[in-house]
């Protein structure tokens, strides 16, 4: 306890295990099952290539889901430390809860799902895009959010050459981009690396840990299961996020 309360340099991985209590499916959980495909069959250049209706559809299903959800303990423990000099928040979720909880500095390693880029890579920077198509807006939960229309059940278009957009997410087989590969290695400069329901099987983020490890930092994961990363951090706390993070925070 001595060891996390000191750390003046703290920095945070997070995984889907830490939006699951707001009720986003993790990818490797029976919950995170759509139609018996695989993230890894779905989540691809090659998918999209062959059929980028099928992969919006999945994606539509997954902004419809997320769109009905909040940020919960954990994201708001994570959000207050990352209020602190010296703390640094590295994400693998793509829904962006932990912007919505108010955490600064944020890295998304693989993107978010409300940010859309050009497929055929015209140029044009990627673009923000939180509308919902109108029978998933009508389950939507949040009021607030604007309505669609044209994004409907078609496909996305770029607004500058007209062809397809994509979400701007990083799939199997990308590169992270290379600012946020940086600043999280600059992140593994730390006093305490704490790894949060992720399943660490996905690279480069779950060598993070590892890289912190060798920097000297003290590491700790903090997940409901054991994962690979487990027997190489120091502390292994199993349990919650939701429950975890406010009972370290109080501490
Ligand atoms: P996974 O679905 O692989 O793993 C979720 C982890 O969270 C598991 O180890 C669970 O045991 C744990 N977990 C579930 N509920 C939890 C809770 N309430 N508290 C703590 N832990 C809990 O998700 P990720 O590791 O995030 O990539 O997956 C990594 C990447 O693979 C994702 O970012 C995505 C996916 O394919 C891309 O989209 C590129």
């Amino acid at each position: 306890m001595r060891r996390l309360r000191d750390a003046r340099r703290l920095t945070v991985l997070t995984g889907a295990g830490v939006s699951a209590a707001s009720g986003v499916p993790t990818f490797r959980g029976a919950d995170g099952l759509w139609r018996n495909v695989r993230p890894e069959d779905l989540a691809t250049p090659g998918a999209f290539r062959r059929d980028p209706s099928l992969v919006w559809e999945w994606y539509r299903w997954r902004r419809a889901q997320i769109a009905r959800c909040q940020p919960n303990p954990a994201h708001r423990v994570i959000a207050e430390w990352s209020a602190r000099e010296g703390c640094r928040v590295l994400t693998q979720n793509v829904d962006d809860l932990h912007l919505r909880a108010g955490t600064r500095g944020l890295v998304r390693l693989h993107g978010s799902i409300w940010e859309l880029k050009c497929w055929d890579e015209c140029g044009h920077p990627a673009w923000r895009d939180e509308r919902l198509s109108p029978d998933e807006a009508d389950q939507s939960s949040d009021t607030d959010r604007p309505r669609e229309t044209e994004f409907g059940r078609s496909c996305p278009r770029c607004p500058a050459c007209g062809g397809l957009a994509r979400p701007a997410v990083v799939w199997f087989g990308e590169s992270l981009a290379a600012a946020d590969v940086e600043a999280a290695l600059t992140a593994c400069d730390c006093d305490l690396f704490l790894t949060i329901g992720t399943s660490a099987i996905v690279h480069p983020a779950a060598g993070f840990v590892h890289e912190a490890a060798r920097r000297g930092a003290f590491t700790a994961e903090i997940n409901l299961d054991l994962t690979p990363a487990s027997s190489a951090v120091d502390l292994v706390i199993q349990g919650a996020a939701e429950d975890v993070l406010p009972t370290l925070a109080s501490a």
